[in-house]
């Protein structure tokens, strides 16, 4: 089958190890299914494992892609759930299973013309969202889901800094946030994505960096370093900073007397599980809500997303069809 997968790792240079070509099909196992992919979306997780970080280097070659949407063998039109992983182990939450990896990490991912998950890994696409509309969903949409409705621990109409607007996660967080009642401002290094951050529903934009007229309830980071100071200032006395990535650098200083002078919390937040994900897409369905999408290509030019995304240049999600 056709597939894009990561070869080798190259921190300096992610497009080295990338590939577009034959690859072998799936052979579930019992409990397994697959899936016909007809969209997938990119996130950074693709690059950071074209960079070689959070897998080793047994086991490449891998089929890159965390989230897709598709058909499965009895020709139901279905959500891939990406967290493989065992809930009975973790409390109910599969997110908290030491052993959890997502697809493309252990098992091969999304960006192939099939991919193979555990039955329970599969949920009923709405007929409302497009097989590319739901391909945004697993990862970015999930992650920001959680964050916002899981890990702040903030109720309707509290205000949210959001930092580096144009990002998957970034987007997701402001229309998610938005639809449910926050006031939600953001930061972006472009005045463009300023602007179009504010065409999406954020209440203010500032320039990455800047002062804010008051403080927040809550920061959501996704670029880390660049943004870790800000974040902390921007915070009023007990405030939560949310955090599931950072993009521009993990080692920023950690500030600890704003920490407990201020009573910061940092709180992290990794993926959402099955049952989340079950609720976002009835969130999207109830609301009207639907995912930013920057641009779809077929998946025969997934190298032009992925050169764009290392590039900064986006706003939303990057979507392949087949
Ligand atoms: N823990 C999880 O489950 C989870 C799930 C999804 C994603 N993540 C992580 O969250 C991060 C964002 O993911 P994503 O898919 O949304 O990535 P993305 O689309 O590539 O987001 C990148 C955004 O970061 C912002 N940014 C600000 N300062 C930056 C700097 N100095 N260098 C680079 N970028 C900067 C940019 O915003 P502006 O240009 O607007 O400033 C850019 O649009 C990634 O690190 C990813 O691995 C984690």
């Amino acid at each position: 089958m056709f597939a894009v997968t990561a070869t080798r790792f190259d921190a300096d240079d992610p497009l080295a190890g990338l590939e577009l070509g034959e690859h072998p099909d799936p052979s579930p196992p019992d409990g397994w299914e697959v899936v016909a992919v007809r969209a997938a979306s990119l996130n950074h997780h693709d690059v950071w494992t074209l960079r070689g970080v959070g897998i080793s280097a047994d086991r490449l070659p891998i089929v890159l892609g965390c989230d897709a949407a598709g058909v499965d063998a009895a020709g139901r039109d279905v959500v891939v759930h990406s967290v493989i992983g065992d809930p009975a182990t973790s409390g109910g939450d599969e997110t908290f299973d030491p052993k959890r990896s997502l697809l493309s990490e252990r098992y091969d991912g999304t960006f192939a013309e099939r991919v193979m998950v555990p039955r329970r890994n599969l949920l009923p696409k709405p007929a409302a969202l497009s097989f590319e509309e739901a391909a945004c969903l697993p990862t970015a949409y999930l992650t920001a889901y959680r964050m916002l409705f899981g890990r702040s621990g903030l109720e309707p109409g509290s205000t949210i800094l959001v930092q580096g607007a144009g990002g998957g996660v970034a987007t997701a967080l402001i229309v998610l946030g938005r639809a449910a009642g926050h006031r939600i401002w953001a930061t972006s290094r472009s005045e463009a994505k300023q602007e179009r951050a504010l065409e999406l529903g954020a209440d203010q934009v500032f320039p990455a960096g800047s002062r804010l007229p008051e403080r927040v309830d809550a920061v959501m980071e996704t670029v880390g370093q660049a943004t870790w100071a800000h974040s902390l200032r921007a915070l009023r006395p007990g405030g939560r900073i949310v955090i599931c990535g950072a993009t521009s650098g993990a080692v920023p200083p950690a500030e600890l007397n704003r920490v407990f002078f201020q009573q910061l919390s940092v709180v992290g937040s990794t993926m959402g599980s099955r049952g989340q994900l079950d609720r976002l897409l009835r969130f999207c369905e109830q609301t009207g809500v639907r995912p930013r999408i920057d641009r779809t290509l077929p998946l025969s030019q997934a190298a032009n997303g992925f050169a764009a995304m290392i590039a900064g240049d986006l706003f939303g999600k990057v979507v392949f069809t087949l």
